[in-house]
């Protein structure tokens, strides 16, 4: 590794991988995070990037001087990069619009072209992003990277993350935790440990509530690059390649809340500046440590720095205005005046009929309008508002039909308001506005009207 007269990597490329274990002393003494955000990209992803443009080189799939596509959240898209200014590759990554806008700031400073797409979408509609990233590879002549489906993703933690975490331990790890995005370091990293310790090592999967990865509906969460959405219109709902399912002993789901919570304790409790999936996957490994025996050892892939979500989850004004629990200096907030939501109105999807609409009963004036009918909409997905009693009183008077479908009658969706907000900012938030979605923990909980808060 070393280059001739100095102590040097050769390269950039040479400094991924080997990335330390960090004990986390003080919350949990018997937890290691792996610490991949110091990787040179800043996350695990450097590692997938690096092995799957060696093999595309060696298969020739990828010719000298081509062009990488690449349909990512952002870090395998940062490792590419790298590879790209390295080895002379030219480089086009498309993201979900979810992605942070720290992400696509560093893409573009390494050169890449960023192309943004919408991120609730169907798997099979155009715009979704591994469908824009394969048409502009057959457009263009460039190598998919493919990191769901492409083989040397999981390969590359086989060969690295895993041994590198049974040396460090000395062999004596007992859990292995990851979060699931792709699968490839669950899956690698995983059937490495298993392998190795003659399956002593428990393989644990992290993955953000709601995701069907861990049996949810597939509707909208907020941490970023992990778990897998499943649009309502998906007609065929696919799996990565890169995820083997057989290699996880069990999968935990952990709500935002928890995520985000986890991941901000970290940076200051254990000077750990996180991204939201190492929350998520640390969340799960706590829960591991409360019952874990005195020979037990909990090691935690943390992918990538809290740096690239300043906007987000440690905005406190990003986290308070979708209804997370955070800590405030200054006024009463939107729950002191108001007290307790009434029963969160449930979503009607966009495709009700007016009789639909109004056959639950459900007791609340205006209903948030989405793609799914169970459980409080994420607000992600809520398109529109519908009136439910001016609905109700259009029918008695032969105005509306039930059989009319409601989108001729929904209305813009209303403004969103954090719960624990401050009655000021939220005030400011309603503007002309009547009402307003009250959320929690990035879901419609209920409505707030203005003169609530003026009260
Ligand atoms: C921040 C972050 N966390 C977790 C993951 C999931 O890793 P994997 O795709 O190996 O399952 C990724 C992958 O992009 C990531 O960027």
């Amino acid at each position: 590794m070393a280059s001739g007269e100095v102590d040097a990597f050769d390269s950039v490329l040479d400094a991924i991988g080997g990335t330390p274990l960090i004990r986390l002393a003080r919350i949990a003494p018997r937890v290691y995070v792996k610490a991949e955000f110091l990787n040179p990209g800043g996350s695990v992803k450097d590692r997938a990037a690096l092995a799957m443009v060696l093999a595309a080189e060696r298969s020739g799939a990828l010719p000298p001087g081509g062009l990488i596509v690449e349909g990512t959240s952002g870090n395998t898209g940062i490792g590419l990069a790298i590879v790209a200014a390295q080895r002379g590759y030219r480089l086009t990554v498309v993201v979900p619009d979810k992605t942070s806008a720290e992400k696509t700031a560093i893409l573009r400073a390494y050169g890449a072209e960023v192309v943004v797409t919408p991120g609730a979408v169907a798997r099979e509609d155009p715009a979704h992003v591994r469908q824009v990233a394969r048409r502009l590879a057959a457009e263009r002549g460039g190598w998919l990277a493919d990191q769901y489906d492409n083989p040397a993703n999981p390969a590359a933690h086989r060969e690295t993350t895993g041994p590198e975490i049974w040396r460090q331990t000395r062999g004596r790890i007992t859990h292995f935790v990851a979060g699931i995005g792709t699968g490839g370091t669950v899956s690698g990293a995983g059937a490495y440990l298993k392998e190795v310790s003659g399956g002593r090592v428990r393989v644990v999967g992290a993955d953000p509530e709601h995701s069907v990865y861990s049996g949810g509906d597939g509707s909208p969460y907020l941490v970023e690059s992990i778990g897998h959405y499943r649009h309502p219109d998906t007609a065929e709902d696919l799996w990565p390649q890169s995820y083997h399912r057989d290699v996880l002993d069990r999968v935990e789901a952990v709500g935002d809340r928890e995520s985000i919570l986890t991941a901000r304790r970290l940076a200051r409790e254990e000077g750990l500046l996180l991204g939201a999936s190492a929350g998520t996957a640390v969340a799960v490994a706590l829960r591991l440590a409360a019952e874990a025996g005195p020979d037990d050892v909990i090691v935690v892939v943390v992918p990538d720095s809290g740096r690239s979500y300043l906007s987000k989850y440690y905005d406190d004004d990003w986290v308070l205005r979708l209804g997370f629990p955070v800590e405030q200096a200054g006024g009463p907030t939107v729950s002191d005046v108001i007290g307790p939501l009434p029963p969160a109105p449930p979503g009607l999807p966009a495709t009700a009929s007016v009789g639909e609409a109004l056959a639950d009963g459900h007791p609340a004036t205006l209903r948030p309008v989405g793609p799914r009918a169970s459980g409080p909409p994420s607000v992600a997905e809520v398109t529109g508002t519908l009136d439910v009693a001016e609905l109700r009183l259009m029918l008695t008077a032969g105005v509306a039909r039930p059989a009319d479908p409601i989108a001729g009658y929904v209305t813009d969706p209303l403004p969103a308001i954090g719960i624990g907000e401050s009655r000021e900012a939220a005030l400011a938030r309603l503007g002309t506005h009547e009402a307003a979605w009250g959320l929690v923990d990035g879901r419609v909980a209920g409505t707030i009207h203005k003169g609530q808060l003026e009260s």
